[in-house]
Parts: structure tokens; C-alpha cells; sequence
């Protein structure tokens, strides 16, 4: 047993106490999609807009201030959580625009002759991986296209790890950016990113780690990753909806021109022209969302209470009984790795001659939520060579015996389907 017990944990989290079709208790093994939020968080987002409503970084009045202390207090422990420096934590919608936030930086740095460090040519190559989901996989597409630079990608080994061999050949002299999965949506596999990192700067090329499933459920230190930027979204890791997080090296963040402008990350406006504040200001355009903002600082110290280590700890444990009970039944194909090797607490599978619609629908008549589909990881799973799979992913409230319930739930797809 680990030191987290779920059963306490539970008790914060409103929603788990309901039940759903068929009267059924909610069984939500659906957090890799979206996470359930504790009351804290809930009250946290409440205070701010019953309590200190105002715009942050504006007007003298007291719930300005208010406003903005919630606002860069969030920052203050969003940066704690990673080992990064408050002024290397830019708030964004979620983790899909912090990564398109550095692919517009890169096209317009091409754009305006901006630093030569974003600047993408014909000829460049942006490097991904064929397990990303869609938001690191399209915004770089999207940058070749507007550039004229070459879009490469690793492969995926037979259990689903990104193929890093050869990587020191894959990785060229024209690489400008590696954007690469930290751990898979639909695998749970675990990338080694210093690995990657190490290479690549080596040959003068960016990271960005897309960490949309590894910083909710693990221990992240940016500086132990050596990354140059990081993306995740509040709202998988008990926080709100419309907020996210770009870590980024405040030397980069420095030199990179902004995505969306407007009011707030301005110094001087003429008719001529605007110069613009430094970061992390400078990408955050427009009058701040500081519930959300609070709502995830109030995340990060519920997590940071439980402790991630613990965290981590919890979901391999609830993983590997979900491999052992999932690799008995006839018919079910894990889609990635067999052990708990540096993998996270994700389980695709195919159960043969069940659709996985069908899957999901069955246990949702037992209360059971999965999700079921591609995963907005479409390129892996025709590397698979399958349309799509179910997916059950774990975190800090999930149990034991919900993990037997999805197996028997499984089974009874298999039995009704027979
Ligand atoms: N949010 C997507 C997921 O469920 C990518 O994994």
C-alpha cells in the first residue's frame, strides 16, 4: 500500500459521491481525458469571483490588488511544482495553446526577421513523434506549412514507446525543435526526455515536452529534464477548465516575439508601432483569469499535500493491477507496454470482436467511464494498425476495486457481445 488512501481522498470530491446510469455509482476512470476537482479547487474558483473579482495589473482599487496577488500567487506555486522560476510560468487557455504559442512565436520570429533562434526555413526540420496527440502533432504541421520546413517523426516501438533508435540521425543539423510526448495519452509510456534533450542540444535543437499527462500524476523538475519549454493543461490535474501552463527557459522566453496581442502585454503603444513587456506578460494578452488561476494554484497545493511521489506511487500500483487482471482475459490486447516500467497509470486495450464503442457503452450501463475512440492520437493508432481502442486512465481516487470492476465489467462486454 502506499501512503495515499483514496478512500480519504475521495471524500473531497463531490461528484464521486453521485450516481449515474442505472443508478450505479460513478466509477471515472476517464482522468487522462479531464480530471474530477476537489472541493478546495471548487471553493477556490468561487472565492475569487465571489470575493476579489477584479481585472489583475490594473486600477488602484483594493480588489485589484486582491485579483492580482491571486493571480501571481498561482504563478509563484505553479513554479515551485516544476523547479522553475516565476517568471518562466506563462498561463495560457490549456496545454494546446501553450504548445501553439511557440509554434506562432517560431512563424512570426520568421515572419518579422525576428531572432535567429526561432526562425524556421525551407529546408528546417521540426521533429515529433508518431505517438503525440493531436495538439503536438497539428500546430507543427501547421508551422511547415506556413515555413516550408520539413515535419520528421520517431516511430513507435511494438509497445508503444517512442522509437528513439538512430535518434542521433534522426535528430540533424537542421532541426530547429524536438516536440515530443512525456508520457503517452493512449500507451502510458514514460519518454526519457534528458535522453532526447542531451542529443538535441547537442545539434542546436529546441525541446518542447508535451507534458499534458506526465505533471498531473509524477514528479516534474523542469531543470532535471533540461526541456526548453513544457506544456500541460489545468484542468487534467484537478484544476479548472481555461487554464494551462508553458514553462519556458526564461533566456528563451526573453527573445521569443509574442502569439496574441493586445491590451496587458504592452509597454509603450504609438500609432506607429508597440514595444512589449517582458515575460512571462508578454504572452499573456487580455484581462487575466485569475479564478482559474487560483483554482490551479489551489490544485498544486492539494497535489503538493498529497505528495507526487505518492501520487506516482498510487497509480503504479493501480496500473499494474490493471495489466495483471486485464492480461487474463482471452481476447483483451493491451495497446502498449505489458509492465509498469516507465509507464503511467493509462491502459489501452482492444477486446477482439467488440467494438470499442460497444465497450464503452457496456460499462457505462455498470456506471464505468472510459473513453473510447482514437484519443486525438490518430497517427498511433493506425500505427497499430486499429481505428481506435478504449482507455481507462487512473489518478488519486481511483481503487482497487474499480480496477476489478472495469475487468468484470469487460468480461461482461465480452459475455453480452458473444
Ligand atoms: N485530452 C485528450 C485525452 O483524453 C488528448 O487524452
Amino acid at each position: 500500500m502506499t501512503a495515499l488512501d483514496p478512500e480519504v481522498i475521495r471524500k473531497d470530491f463531490p461528484i464521486l459521491g453521485r450516481t449515474v446510469r442505472n443508478d450505479k455509482p460513478l466509477i471515472y476512470l476517464d482522468s487522462g481525458a479531464t480530471s474530477q476537482k476537489p472541493r478546495q479547487v471548487l471553493d477556490a474558483v468561487r472565492d475569487a469571483y465571489e470575493l476579489h473579482n477584479a481585472a489583475a495589473h490594473r486600477g488602484t482599487h483594493l480588489l485589484g490588488e486582491e485579483a492580482t496577488d491571486l493571480y501571481e500567487g498561482a504563478r509563484a506555486k505553479v513554479a515551485a511544482f516544476l523547479g522553475a522560476e516565476s517568471n518562466e510560468v506563462v498561463f495560457t487557455k490549456n496545454a494546446t495553446e501553450a504548445i501553439n504559442l511557440v509554434a506562432y512565436a517560431m512563424s512570426n520570429a520568421t515572419a518579422v526577421g525576428g531572432p535567429e533562434r526561432f526562425r524556421v526555413l525551407p529546408g528546417d526540420e521540426i521533429l515529433i513523434t508518431e505517438l503525440e496527440h493531436h495538439a503536438n502533432l497539428v500546430p507543427w504541421q501547421q508551422l511547415c506549412e506556413r515555413t516550408g520546413a520539413t515535419l520528421r517523426w520517431l516511430g513507435v516501438t511494438p509497445d508503444g514507446r517512442v522509437d528513439l533508435a538512430g535518434l542521433d540521425e534522426k535528430i540533424t543539423g537542421r532541426t530547429r525543435l524536438v516536440a515530443i510526448t512525456h508520457q503517452s495519452n493512449v500507451t502510458g509510456a514514460i519518454t526519457p526526455l534528458a535522453d532526447v534533450v542531451r542529443v538535441a542540444h547537442a545539434k542546436g535543437a529546441l525541446v518542447l515536452a508535451d507534458a499534458a499527462q506526465s505533471v498531473p500524476h509524477q514528479p516534474v523538475d523542469v531543470g532535471a529534464l533540461g526541456v526548453d519549454f513544457l506544456a500541460f493543461s489545468g484542468h487534467k490535474m484537478l484544476g479548472p477548465y481555461g487554464v494551462g501552463v508553458l514553462f519556458g527557459r526564461y533566456e528563451l522566453l526573453a527573445g521569443m516575439p509574442p502569439f496574441l496581442t493586445g491590451g496587458s502585454m504592452i509597454e509603450v503603444v504609438r500609432m506607429e508601432g508597440t514595444t512589449f513587456l517582458p515575460p512571462p506578460q508578454r504572452f499573456e494578452p487580455g484581462v487575466p483569469f485569475i479564478a482559474e488561476a487560483a483554482g490551479l494554484g489551489t490544485a498544486v497545493d492539494y497535489l503538493t499535500a498529497l505528495g507526487m511521489e505518492n501520487v506516482a506511487a498510487h497509480e503504479h500500483e493501480l496500473t499494474a493491477h490493471a495489466l495483471d487482471l486485464l492480461g487474463q482475459i482471452d481476447g483483451v490486447t493491451i495497446v502498449g507496454p505489458r509492465t509498469t516500467e516507465d509507464r503511467g497509470g493509462c491502459v489501452a486495450f482492444e477486446v477482439d470482436g467488440v467494438h470499442p464503442h460497444d465497450v464503452g457503452q457496456v460499462l457505462d450501463e455498470l456506471g464505468i467511464a472510459v473513453r473510447t475512440g482514437h484519443h486525438c492520437a490518430w497517427p498511433l493508432h493506425r500505427a497499430f494498425g486499429v481505428q481506435s481502442s478504449t482507455r481507462a486512465t487512473f489518478y488519486v481516487y481511483n481503487t482497487h476495486a474499480e480496477v476489478a470492476a472495469l475487468a468484470e465489467g469487460i468480461r461482461h462486454a465480452q459475455r453480452f457481445f458473444a
